[in-house]
């Protein structure tokens, strides 16, 4: 164990986890040349009002997603895996704050997962702001399970222009970590990509970018790892369990 890791035994990891995590797993990243984005404008299926102007557009965008998901051949890989891993073996605590909306993280073991972004097998009504559980299509026609009325129901996802989920008790553990590890994300999305230069301002954490190249906020990493997650991350993950960081 070094200096850093004697100073607080057993100090908190936050880590951080964008689309480059699910990758391997056949999921599509965002902004890499073959991204959901270069495929699909954010304008017409990922914000309020992409939602208000056009519902059906937006489900049907959300269905294919989560019928993939859904689909067998979509497994959690050895990332997620040593991730899982690590909450089991690391005596501290550890929080995944996952900008994804897939369910990997869960299926691979990890219990104390956040999804700022919201989670694609939810659905939340627009009326009574119930949540349920969803894994087949949504349409205008379905009803709320809860207040039974019809054409309230979205996916529960954060869109473009709206809040992430749980911000403050994100900040609050940001604050009292010894290590933050961001994942497969490309620091091109606020607030999450701001997070590191708040782990900075709080003082004393280290702080660790594994990436297949730099994000945009690389140069504030103590630590950078370059590669595919599911080579990189175990290894890591391995490092951190047998010798702290
Ligand atoms: N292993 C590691 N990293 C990878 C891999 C891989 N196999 N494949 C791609 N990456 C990296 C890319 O280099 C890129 O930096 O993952 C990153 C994915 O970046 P984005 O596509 O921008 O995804 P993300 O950072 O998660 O996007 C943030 O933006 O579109 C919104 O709400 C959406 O949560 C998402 C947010």
């Amino acid at each position: 164990m070094n200096e850093k890791t004697r100073e607080k035994p057993n100090p908190g990891i936050v880590v951080l986890t964008g689309a480059g995590i699910s990758r391997e797993s056949g999921l599509d990243t965002f902004r890499d040349a073959d991204g959901i984005w270069s495929r699909v404008r954010i304008e017409d299926v990922a914000t309020p009002e992409a939602f208000a102007r056009d519902p059906e557009r937006v489900h049907e965008f959300y269905n294919a997603r989560r019928a993939g998901l859904a689909a067998g051949e979509i497994v959690p890989n050895a990332a997620h895996a040593a991730l899982g891993r690590l909450e089991a073996e690391w005596p501290g605590g550890v929080l995944v704050v996952t900008q994804n909306i897939d369910d990997l993280h869960e299926r691979a073991g990890s219990r104390n997962v956040l999804h700022m972004h919201g989670e694609l097998l939810k659905v939340r009504c627009g009326f009574c702001d119930a949540q349920a559980a969803c894994t087949g299509d949504l349409g205008v026609d379905v009803a709320c399970p809860e207040c039974a009325v019809a054409g309230g129901l979205r996916p529960h996802v954060v869109w473009f222009g709206e809040m992430p989920l749980e911000m403050e008790r994100i900040y609050q553990v940001l604050e009292g970590c010894g290590l933050f590890l961001s994942i497969g994300t490309s620091g091109n999305v606020w607030p999450a990509a701001g997070f590191v230069a708040h782990v900075k301002q709080a003082g004393g954490a280290h702080t660790a970018e594994l990436n297949l190249e730099p994000s945009e906020g690389a140069v504030l990493f103590d630590e950078t790892l370059y590669g595919r997650a599911t080579i990189i991350v175990p290894a890591y993950i391995e490092k951190i369990l047998t010798a702290g960081w």
